[in-house]
């Protein structure tokens, strides 16, 4: 088998990718470790930065979302019992976000793939790449147990922060940055209207709580929790109890309550693997960084990835190598900032117990001036909304 570009994972950076380089006229095959309805049973994200919602336009995929999706121009931020709102239109001369869940887009651009005729092979086991150092590149993999191979002129390493496309890289040619945070958030989905129009992010003394929504009539709700909880141990009565605690009297008298369809712990960790090019591998989404959630934007990330990615293939077929030469330090910086900025949401909102009291109080005067002053909630809402493009 031949082709143009071979994309591991297909994951929202894989899918996104193989959509723009559909539309550009460039093959590509992608490769999934796991069947159609594992990819779509992972709950994940929520919240799209303007600048994801016109890439999805300008991929062919937006369609549902702008139909079904839920425009948000802005979020509040509850200290104790006292709600700040963060006006994103107003202080960004008008951006707004989209909550529109990772599982229906996956699912639009899954449906885009099939519709168009394009390749995915899904449950692709054993995955390996070979001479990504040279001209010739190939990924082989082992399907119903036969084993395949693919030379194409450049792999995609969209396979997610476990995948093998960075591990496939040499430990010397790589540097990764890290950094763990000692507790994680317990997730639940339920089939219940929000409690509030727009997001509430709360900082609690019993830990953090986040209100997000993925319709009018489905909620997402999280809560900070050690790394040690186990899911079983938190029965849906218990969680709505925890979660109801961490609200002012208000969203706490207006929480609907119901069965929980999805309930799941995450891990917070923030990292960064540089550089994201390799000869003709290129690493991108979940493959190359990982943000807290805080901030919502690994979803964002992994689109900001592939934009530039896909641009850069382009200009390579059209005869310039500036684009992927270029690739790993223009997004990197966009990385690295959407890091700060996920690292310094998280800092700000969460219970840290083992944080000197000094460190706490400071964390606790950040907070308050940036809710009470315009350049603040500016700064806030202007990465929150997504930092724009070095074109
Ligand atoms: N071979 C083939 N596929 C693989 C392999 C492998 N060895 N390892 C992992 N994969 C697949 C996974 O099964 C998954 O479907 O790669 C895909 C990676 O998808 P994601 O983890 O969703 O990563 P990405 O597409 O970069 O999207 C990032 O997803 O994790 C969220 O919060 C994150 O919203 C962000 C987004
Ligand atoms: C979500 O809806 O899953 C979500 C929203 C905002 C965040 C994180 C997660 O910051």
């Amino acid at each position: 088998m031949r082709t143009q570009v071979a994309i591991v994972g297909a994951g929202p950076s894989g899918l996104i990718l193989g959509q723009l380089l559909y539309k550009a006229g460039i093959d590509a095959i992608v490769l999934e470790a796991q069947t159609p309805d594992y990819v779509l049973g992972r709950i994940r994200a929520g919240v799209l930065e303007q600048v994801a919602v016109d890439l999805l336009n300008e991929a062919g995929v937006g369609a549902r979302m702008h139909a079904e999706g839920l425009q948000h121009k802005g979020f509040d931020i509850l200290v104790g019992d006292v709600r700040h709102h963060i006006d994103l239109h107003g202080l960004t001369g008008g951006k707004q976000v989209m909550v529109y869940g990772q599982t229906e887009l996956t699912k639009d651009l899954m449906e885009a793939r099939a519709t168009a005729g394009l390749t995915t092979v899904y449950e692709a086991k054993e995955v390996s790449l070979h001479d990504f150092d040279g001209m010739r590149p190939r990924v082989s993999y082992l399907k119903d147990g036969v084993r395949f191979e693919i030379e194409c002129d450049f792999i995609a390493g969209c396979d997610g922060f476990h995948g093998v496309c960075r591990a496939s890289v040499p430990k010397n040619a790589i540097v990764n940055f890290e950094r763990v945070y000692n507790f994680g958030w317990l997730g639940l989905l339920s089939d219940t209207p929000p409690v509030s129009e727009e997001l509430i992010y709360a900082k609690h003394e019993r830990g953090f709580a986040l209100c997000s929504m993925r319709s009018h009539t489905r909620s997402r709700y999280y809560l900070q929790c050690a790394l040690t909880e186990k899911v079983e141990d938190w029965s849906d009565a218990r969680f709505w109890e925890e979660l109801r605690r961490r609200l002012d009297p208000q969203a706490a008298a207006a929480l609907v309550t119901g069965p929980s369809l999805e309930k799941s712990i995450a891990p917070l960790r923030s990292f960064v693997a540089e550089p994201m090019r390799f000869g003709r591998l290129f690493l991108a989404g979940d493959a190359a960084h990982i943000v807290p959630p805080t901030g919502a934007k690994g979803l964002n990330l992994a689109a900001s990835d592939v934009r530039y990615l896909s641009r850069a293939l382009i200009e390579f077929y059209g005869g310039s190598s500036r684009g992927i030469d270029t690739y790993s330090e223009r997004c990197l910086r966009r990385i690295w900032k959407a890091e700060r900025f996920s690292w310094w949401m998280t800092m700000l909102l969460h219970r840290f117990p083992d944080t000197n009291t000094f460190d706490q109080r400071v964390l606790e005067a950040e907070l308050d001036y940036v809710l009470h002053s315009v350049a603040g909630r500016t700064t806030l809402a202007e990465n929150y909304v997504g930092l724009s493009f070095e074109d």
